[in-house]
């Protein structure tokens, strides 16, 4: 038995799978998010801990399997957060989060000391953004001095998890990539990037590939979650990569979309091939010597989460209970095109394509005949159109696209579904049951065990696709129209926007 454990944004995750697939236990347990000021996001690593002991405890219990039967873990988490500790590997104080905007400046330092973007995607494969974690530790370093004096390492967030569990200070290439500090194309640190921005190599885990075994449980904790200390902890991956491997996209030619609280275009590349302009992240896969280009939308699911949740709780005709599904119910009575009405997502600032964390969200468009399912359906379409930025930038690189595989929250409604098939103007399929990031490093802690040759044989031996959703060819067209009205948009807003 193998179990994987994501650390998200909202909750952890974990689940015990048997080595063919077949799900065993699962459970999950919350935690807050805390936003100090506008566009600053932060979380206690303590409260992951908590939640890993919980639902750990919880798929024991309710598995009833014996604590020598499960073999290995495998981690995935939330990308880019920074948890800093001292030399004590005390948390200094909470963690940054993937989705936080505090680090304009700091990401203008980098690209400055680079020698710019051009020059700083060649060493990292990727710009500058907010999110990544080497703007953070700039931060500290330039705005919490006393913290920065005490920084002894810098962990992502899973990889606080695996100390907690092994003692190792270990990070694996998948996520490592988001640091922006990993020379993507020779899957090691970049002593070069380093250099340029006077940090020190030793703040940094060692870093191996996603299902290499990285150490064992220590005694008190192999007591305290009811397994052994023989138990195995694997590299894992960052949650986009382990959300893919879970997706069985593993080879060339298939893509997944992902519509959580972020909405994420992922393709599998065999060849570590960037975006020149920066645009798209190019990071290491948990596939060994293989890679990934992807797109990430800030506020994806997380955009309809604002309206249904902020905006529609406590109307009338919205049931409080059901907000979501008579939400939606409204949102797919009205046509494909929310009859010109025009959403943009950007909440919070936007990475992909626009890298502006700036970037405001709004409807455009609206007349006296528009009502509340056209707004629900616009902000789904707009959610939907910021994916087909990132696919169509895919394209325009060259890199094949032969299968649009969905997850995450957006894959669950059928309404949905039939939604990115007519925005992208191509067919999309999905699995029979699908497990999200934790499967995903679930397979790569089989592998790591022995029970697979690879983590391609093993998605191969535990992945079924169930449906297929097909194209209408009148929603396409309309959609293409009202595409290029939406690229037009954020342009002619941008300075509205602040
Ligand atoms: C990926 C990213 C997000 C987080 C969310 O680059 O920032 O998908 O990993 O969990």
């Amino acid at each position: 038995y193998y179990l994987g454990i994501d650390i998200g944004t909202s909750g952890t995750k974990t689940l015990l799978i048997q080595s063919d697939g077949t799900i065993v236990a699962e459970a999950n347990a919350e935690y807050p998010l805390n936003q100090p000021r506008a566009g600053w996001t932060e979380q206690d690593p303590e409260n992951w801990w908590q939640a890993t002991i919980q639902t750990v405890r919880a798929v024991m219990a309710s598995s009833k399997r014996k604590p020598s039967e499960v073999k290995a873990i495998g981690l995935s988490g939330q990308m880019h957060g920074s948890v800093f500790l001292d030399k004590h590997h005390n948390v200094i104080r909470p963690a940054l989060l993937w989705n936080d905007q505090r680090t304009a400046a700091e990401c203008d330092e980098i690209t400055a000391a680079a020698g710019g973007r051009k020059a700083l995607i060649k060493m990292v494969a990727n710009p500058a953004l907010t999110g990544f974690q080497a703007p953070k530790i700039l931060w500290l370093r330039n705005h919490e001095k006393r913290n920065f004096d005490k920084l002894a390492k810098v962990l992502l967030p899973k990889d606080e998890i695996r100390r907690r569990l092994t003692g190792e200070l270990v990070t694996e290439v998948s996520d490592a990539s988001g640091t922006l500090l990993l020379d993507v194309v020779r899957r090691g640190w970049s002593k070069k990037l380093l250099g340029k921005l006077d940090l020190d190599a030793d703040l940094l885990p060692r870093v191996v590939e996603s299902d290499e075994v990285t150490g064992t449980l220590t005694t008190e904790v192999a007591a305290q979650l009811g397994l052994t200390t023989a138990c195995k902890v694997v590299g894992g991956a960052g949650d986009c990569a382990a959300g893919a491997v879970g997706n069985g996209v593993v080879k060339q030619g298939v893509l997944s979309t992902s519509i959580g609280t972020s909405g994420v275009m992922f393709v599998h590349s065999d060849q570590p091939q960037y975006d020149v302009a920066g645009r798209l992240h190019t990071f290491c896969h948990a596939v060994r010597g293989k890679w990934h280009m992807m797109g990430v939308n800030l506020t994806s699911g997380g955009a309809l989460q604002w309206w249904v949740d902020s905006v529609l709780q406590g109307l009338a005709g919205i049931d409080n209970a059901q907000r979501f599904q008579a939400a939606t119910a409204e949102a797919q009575a009205i046509a494909a095109g929310s009859d010109g009405m025009l959403f943009l997502p950007y909440l919070n600032g936007e990475r992909t394509p626009h890298a502006d964390p700036h970037a405001r969200g709004s409807f455009v468009g609206m007349n006296l005949t528009h009502t509340r399912g056209h707004m629900t359906r616009s902000v789904m379409e707009g959610i939907t159109f910021a994916l087909r930025d990132s696919l169509q930038i895919i394209e325009s690189l060259d890199v094949p696209v032969r299968q649009i595989r969905a997850s995450g929250g957006g894959s669950k409604s059928p309404f949905w579904r039939q939604m990115q098939a007519d925005v992208f103007g191509k067919k999309i399929t999905r699995l029979e049951v699908e497990q999200g990031p934790a499967f995903g490093v679930a397979l790569l802690a089989a592998v790591g065990d022995g029970a697979y040759r690879s983590i391609e044989s093993a998605c191969r031996a535990t992945i079924k696709v169930a449906e297929e959703t097909k194209p209408d060819r009148k929603a396409v067209a309309n959609y293409n129209k009202l595409f290029s009205i939406y690229c037009d948009l954020y342009g002619q807003l941008k300075d509205s926007m602040s």
